[in-house]
């Protein structure tokens, strides 16, 4: 929102400059147009709704669909709205475009894999991880963070979940890689991309199917093979969410994490002080406090409205697209104390960068391991990192439901070639 934008009329959404900081527009619509009806860049009217109460509301209410077939102008249809429906791809079918009682079976066959002490075993891999993508550019001095740390190491560590081998995983970098640079549009690149990792997945099912492990993949085809109904096409449609809710996602909480720390040298210090110090209380809860201020979804999933509801005192009619704005409710300060300012220790922190209700992030527990593993180890091992740009050069990705930088330039001090992890 510019300087001059006049206080009484709706703020432009969806410029360059709303995408480079999107809170002063939140905030507007917040007090003036809480629930508001809006014409996306794509031509599709959708609510936008910003204010937490509001938003709480909204993502528990079963009134409100999942299921794009739901929508009033079908998005297949016209083929170009960014709706997941629209590309006919027998991977949409999964967890995020799906209801109950659909979405219960399948959540149910995942949700073993994902506890925090299931997680929590994962522990050193994504520790060695991150050390060895962190040599990587530790001795030179300067890096981009989005490029060469934050974009590799979800792949890497959700890639090792799902078991593909290890000699295939450049190929799915390769594939996330065309799927983010092109933002998650309709564009033939990420049609392309989805394409092969499906093909690619399928095969990997057939493989496992004659040498099961203890990955995910094969924990998914066990359970098919005990009757618990889930076809080879929903078995790949889940290894296909869990790479793409876990990719892009944590690339952002990494790269808006770390950005907003150098924004933040108070609150740096005071983590790097904590992490000095052998604490991890500050670690835990100022990852929270990164997701709560600019947090990596920006806005939640399509949802669409089956029967006429009120949120926010405004009725919604069925077939209507509504869209939380996580991002304007994480910022509302009627839940929230000081809700601009970065506060690593906030304790009352309930903040919805992952969702709530029935679709709450399944991947929280791993999200929480890559970021607070990826944030301590930067902090220590670079203690002295700081931007290589200008803030206002940044650029921030253009699409819809995600917010993340397309690249960090960083410098620091060069870690000697043999103060390096060993691995
Ligand atoms: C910081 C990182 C992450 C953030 C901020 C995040 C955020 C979210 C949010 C907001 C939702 C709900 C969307 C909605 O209701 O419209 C969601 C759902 C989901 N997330 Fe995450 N996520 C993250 C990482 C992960 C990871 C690492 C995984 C798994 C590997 C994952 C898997 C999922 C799945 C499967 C769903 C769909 C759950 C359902 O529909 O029942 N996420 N996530």
């Amino acid at each position: 929102m510019n300087a001059a934008h006049d206080p009484a009329a709706p703020p432009e959404l969806f410029t360059w400059e709303f995408a480079t900081d999107p809170y002063p527009a939140y905030a507007w619509l917040r007090e003036h147009a809480p629930v508001h009806r809006t014409r996306l860049p794509s031509g599709v009217e959708a609510w936008l709704v910003t204010r937490y109460a509001d938003a709480r509301q909204a993502l528990a209410d079963q009134r409100l669909s999942k299921n794009p077939a739901h929508h009033d102008e079908p998005a297949h249809a016209k083929g170009k709205t960014g709706i997941p429906g629209e590309r006919k791809a027998e991977l949409m079918t999964h967890l995020l475009n799906i209801d109950p009682p659909d979405h219960t079976r399948l959540r149910r066959l995942v949700s073993k894999a994902f506890t925090p002490r299931r997680v929590a075993e994962f522990a050193p891999r994504v520790q060695e991880l991150t050390d060895r993508l962190i040599d990587g550019f530790a001795t030179k001095g300067e890096a981009d963070l989005i490029h060469e740390f934050a974009f590799p190491l979800p792949i890497y560590a959700i890639c090792d979940m799902l078991g593909v081998p290890a000699e295939d995983q450049d190929d799915f970098r390769d594939w996330a890689g065309q799927m983010i640079r092109h933002g998650g549009g309709p564009r033939g690149g990420v049609a392309r991309a989805v394409k092969r990792m499906r093909a690619y997945l399928v095969d990997l099912i057939h493989r496992k199917r004659e040498d099961l492990g203890d990955d995910l993949i094969s924990g998914l085809i066990r359970a098919s093979d005990h009757g618990e109904h889930l076809t080879e096409n929903e078995a790949a449609a889940m290894a296909f969410i869990l790479l793409f809710a876990g990719f892009e996602t944590t690339v952002n909480l990494i790269g808006n994490g770390v950005y907003a720390l150098l924004g933040n040298p108070g609150e740096r210090a005071r983590l790097q002080a904590s992490l000095a110090a052998g604490e991890t209380g500050l670690l835990a809860t100022g990852v929270e406090e990164l997701l709560r201020y600019d947090g990596p979804v920006e806005l939640a999933t399509w949802r669409f409205a089956t029967e006429p509801l009120t949120v926010g005192g405004q009725r919604i009619e069925p077939g209507d697209p509504v869209l939380v704005v996580l991002a304007a409710a994480d910022r509302d300060p009627e839940r929230f104390d000081d809700p601009d300012t970065l506060d690593l220790g906030r304790s009352d922190n309930q903040h919805l960068g992952y969702g709530h209700g029935i679709h709450y992030c399944l991947g929280a527990p791993l999200a929480r391991l890559e970021g607070q593993t990826a944030l301590a180890t930067l902090l220590t091992r670079l203690p002295d990192l700081r931007l290589a740009a200008d803030p206002d050069e940044l650029r921030w990705r253009g699409g819809l439901i995600m917010r993340g930088l397309r690249t960090l330039p960083v410098e620091f001090t060069p870690e000697k070639a043999d103060a390096t992890s060993p691995l």
